[in-house]
């Protein structure tokens, strides 16, 4: 995407790989209906760019994001939100967007900003990163899957633990936990791990990426017979990409696949 934004910076760091950088910074990226608007605009720009193959989400060393703007939600009417569907559109991150993508947390990750992380494919933060959802201490609750998500990812007893309590866990926690796939010990080993793991997404093919993720993301919506059947078709339909022969037929013959993500 080349029009210039306000609140995030895009960019493509490597061949495949587009980054978006949340920069709001006076306001520890408190993610405003403006700046997920334009979040939206850029993901869905990068997923539909035939140059990404994978797309790293990230915030600043001290904040990912500190959660949804306190100050737009503070005047909120109950109608206004009903009839705007606030917050609704941030989940176009799950449902619109096909290629992977990958969370890279240093600094604060709380409320809407631990929910926005936990909506991406892959999450990589710092052991010192501070997750959590305060809503409770707002005198409100998580409103962007966050009682859906971390429960499903923590398990009941620490999610209620958190969510009800309002404190914070920390990167290193969030490996233990396994929300975080892999705890980096400084912010600069952080967003070169992501990149490194991006490359790697980016030198595959993308009709297999694609497909991998849309089948591990249904096993979060569906029951284990209904998603391996799930699964199970849309790799009959790999078949009918030309990467899959490619992929094949390149290791029986002991050479680099040469995708064509067709
Ligand atoms: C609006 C915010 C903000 C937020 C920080 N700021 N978080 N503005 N919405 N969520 C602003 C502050 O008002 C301040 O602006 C500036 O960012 C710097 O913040 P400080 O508090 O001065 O920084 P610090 O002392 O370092 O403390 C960092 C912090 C704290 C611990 C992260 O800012 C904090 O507790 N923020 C709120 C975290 C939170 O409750 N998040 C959940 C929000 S509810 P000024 O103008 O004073 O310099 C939520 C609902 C989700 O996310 C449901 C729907 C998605």
């Amino acid at each position: 995407p080349s029009r210039p934004y306000e609140f995030i910076e895009a960019s493509e760091p490597k061949p495949g790989v587009a980054q978006i950088t949340l920069s709001r910074p006076k306001a520890l990226n408190a993610l405003s209906t403006p700046l997920i608007t334009e979040l939206n605009d850029a993901l869905l720009a990068f997923d539909k760019s035939p140059n990404t193959s994978a797309i790293i989400l990230t915030g600043s060393q001290k904040a990912f994001a500190a959660g949804a703007d306190i100050k737009e939600m503070s005047t909120l009417t109950f109608s206004e939100a009903y009839t705007t569907s606030f917050i609704e559109s941030w989940s176009s991150l799950t449902t619109l967007i096909k290629k992977p993508i990958i969370a890279a947390v240093s600094g604060h990750a709380l409320g809407g900003g631990c929910e926005l992380a936990l909506m991406c494919d892959i999450l990589y933060c710092t052991s010192s990163a501070n997750f959590g959802q305060p809503e409770i201490k707002l005198g409100t609750i998580p409103g962007a899957g966050g009682s859906q998500r971390l429960t499903r990812a923590i398990g009941k007893a620490r999610a209620m633990d958190l969510i009800l309590t309002g404190k914070s866990f920390s990167g290193t926690q969030a490996g233990e936990w396994g929300v975080a796939a892999k705890v980096f010990g400084s912010y600069e080993d952080l967003m070169e791990g992501a990149l490194g793991t991006a490359e790697t997404i980016a030198g595959y093919s993308k009709v297999a990426v694609m497909g991998a993720k849309e089948v591990v993301n249904k096993s979060q919506d569906l029951g284990i017979r209904d998603g391996v059947e799930y699964e199970r078709r849309v790799f009959h339909g790999i078949f009918g990409s030309e990467d899959q022969k490619i992929g094949m037929k390149a290791f029986a013959e002991k050479k680099k696949a040469e995708w064509t993500h067709k």
